[in-house]
């Protein structure tokens, strides 16, 4: 797909962002195409995390606005941070079934063609052995292909995923890079706080790169270009 033909749901304008007191980021604009996919980078607190909980209209904006014409309903974010309990009793298929819940309601349940769907999902990500095993008891990668297929199953066109591949293995990295290039693919806008090089190469159509408070737009081949493959930016690693 040529970039003519990519148009840009979201647009940042003069964002200026703050954590507490502290100011994060300033400056911030540029628009972000859907149909690709944009990842952040930075080092550790450069503010990466909180230019997404803006853009996912968590954080309110000093100064500037973010304009989105993705609907709530079909935004999706997997913070850094797992915000889910994992004590909760729910198991890998009932979590894929709630991204159903933004379009249908939490309380209509789900027909058969839900059912399907989410058996489809399962399958393409390679859990579904697990489809009934309880949240608490899958291992990193596991729980991050089921996070990815809920939003899937919710069929988001804004999809923000703060470090992806950390703890996660590397044949479910071979796994998800390619469904998440699907979903952009499909017209989804996708931003991704990536660490590892690599995984930009991959997967990056353009880079924003977050430095001394504010952003700089990057080519990702300019960026794959000037870094060695296997460089990490700030590692995640020791994050
Ligand atoms: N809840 C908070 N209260 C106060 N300061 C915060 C809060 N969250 C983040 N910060 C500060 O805001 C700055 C940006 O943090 P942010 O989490 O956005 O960085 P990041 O680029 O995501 O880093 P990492 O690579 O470690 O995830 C840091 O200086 C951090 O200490
Ligand atoms: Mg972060």
């Amino acid at each position: 797909m040529g970039l003519m033909q990519k148009a840009a749901t979201l647009r940042l304008e003069n964002l200026h962002l703050a954590q507490g007191q502290r100011s994060v980021l300033e400056g911030i604009s540029g628009e972000i195409a859907s149909g690709a996919v944009t990842a952040l980078i930075g080092a550790n607190g450069a503010g990466k995390s909180t230019l997404i909980k803006a853009l996912m209209g968590e954080l309110r904006p000093l100064a500037g606005k973010v304009h989105c014409a993705v609907p709530r309903a079909r935004r999706a974010w997997l913070p850094q941070q797992l915000a889910l309990d994992l004590s909760f009793p729910m198991s890998v298929e009932e979590l894929v079934m709630t991204g159903t819940w933004p379009t249908h309601g939490a309380l209509k349940g789900y027909c058969a063609a839900h059912y399907r769907q989410g058996r489809d999902i399962m399958a393409r990500l390679g859990i579904s052995d697990v489809a009934h095993r309880p949240l608490g008891e899958l291992s990193g990668g596991q729980r991050q292909r089921a996070l990815l297929g809920r939003t899937l199953m919710q069929q988001a066109r804004l999809l923000l995923l703060d470090e992806p591949f950390a703890n996660v293995d590397a044949q479910t990295v071979d796994i998800l890079i390619p469904i998440i290039r699907q979903m952009a693919d499909d017209g989804a806008t996708v931003i991704v706080v990536l660490h590892d090089m690599e995984h930009v190469k991959r997967l990056a159509d353009a880079v924003l790169l977050l430095q001394n408070g504010t952003g700089q737009w990057r080519s990702a081949d300019a960026v794959a270009a000037s870094l060695p493959a296997a460089h990490c930016f700030a590692g995640g690693a020791h994050a």
